[in-house]
């Protein structure tokens, strides 16, 4: 009877974003970084012994470079432990466009340590994740969490805001890609050579404090207008990069972007937000999540959309 361990990890969206690192090699981003667990979309990772590292997503063999290099790390960082199968599911109810390297750098870091017995607080396998993917930090809490930029190694991690009933909704809506995409890391790195990026780590420290006090009071208006603030100065970063500059927008990313602003002119709460891709979740209100669904379903052709609600930290998923 195989050892296997399995951990399940939810996607987190950041509503203020990390986007640049002041040390590449410990993986130390040069803001905190604050985000929204979501219920809808996660991974589970199981690992067992195999005769190398190797990775399947979705029952697909991929490369293992990346996965290798981090489980290196781990056996370097907590005791050598024998080569692993990685087998991966992404759960998201459309295609794989919201698949991401949070949820799966997360379970990946639980399943390791669990299948090794490592006894590690969730504070600990948020530090490790880390070195495997940024966004991983905030992926192990439910709700709100926040990535502490942190100075070394050891303060920068994620922990959970305290718990929040606001009744917040992403109404994430997955553009079909055309451009090639750009890697967050090699995306990062060239909008820090903007001369406008010194003044947005500035300006999200600010917008930092602003952010944690309308959480604190239900203010979902302001948690939306600081997100979307916060997203699309980060996406200026990359038009105004000295090296390389480019864009995540397709035209469809611009048109959605305008139609948010129709629906706050039509009295909607909607703001929002991009990651390193053409998608837009439209951040708005449970109760009005539906109907900004299909308006935005009638206004584009072939746009998929999909409600995302605040979703649970790591869990573990026992064998039978
Ligand atoms: C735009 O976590 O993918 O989603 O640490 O290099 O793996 P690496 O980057 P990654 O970057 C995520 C960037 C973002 C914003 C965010 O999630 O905070």
């Amino acid at each position: 009877n195989e050892k296997t361990s399995t951990a399940r990890a939810h996607t987190n969206i950041a509503l203020m974003k990390y986007w640049g690192k002041k040390d590449a090699a410990l993986n130390l981003p040069t803001t905190s970084s604050l985000s929204l667990t979501l219920k809808e979309f996660y991974t589970d990772t199981m690992v067992t012994e195999g005769r190398e590292d190797t990775l399947l997503i979705n029952n697909l063999m991929q490369d293992p470079t990346r996965v290798h290099k981090f489980l290196d790390f781990l056996r370097a960082e907590k005791g050598d432990f024998p080569p692993l199968t990685v087998v991966s599911k992404n759960v998201v109810p459309t295609s794989a466009g919201l698949a991401s390297s949070a949820s799966s750098f997360a379970a990946l870091t639980a399943a390791v340590a669990h299948y090794n017995d490592w006894d590690l607080s969730l504070e600990e396998l948020s530090r490790l994740a880390r070195r495997g993917s940024g966004s991983a930090t905030r992926s192990f809490f439910p709700g709100f969490a926040v990535w502490h930029e942190g100075h070394d190694d050891q303060s920068s991690f994620a922990e959970s805001l305290p718990e929040s009933t606001m009744p917040i909704a992403l109404v994430v809506c997955e553009v079909a890609k055309t451009t090639k995409k750009v890697s967050s890391s090699d995306g990062m790195q060239r909008a820090m050579t903007s001369p406008d990026y010194e003044a947005w780590v500035a300006k999200s420290h600010e917008q930092f404090d602003v952010m944690q006090a309308a959480l604190a009071a239900n203010d979902l208006e302001t948690v939306g207008a600081i997100a979307e603030e916060n997203a699309l100065a980060m996406h200026a970063l990359n038009m105004s990069a000295t090296d390389r500059r480019f864009t995540y927008f397709s035209q469809m990313t611009i048109d959605i972007i305008a139609f948010v602003k129709e629906l706050r002119k039509q009295g909607f709460l909607a703001y929002a937000t991009i990651d390193a891709g053409p998608n837009v979740k439209i951040i708005t209100r449970q109760d009005q999540a539906e109907e900004i669904k299909e308006k935005a379903l009638a206004s584009f052709r072939k746009l998929k959309v999909e409600i995302a609600t605040p979703g649970p930290g790591l869990s573990y998923i026992e064998e039978n």
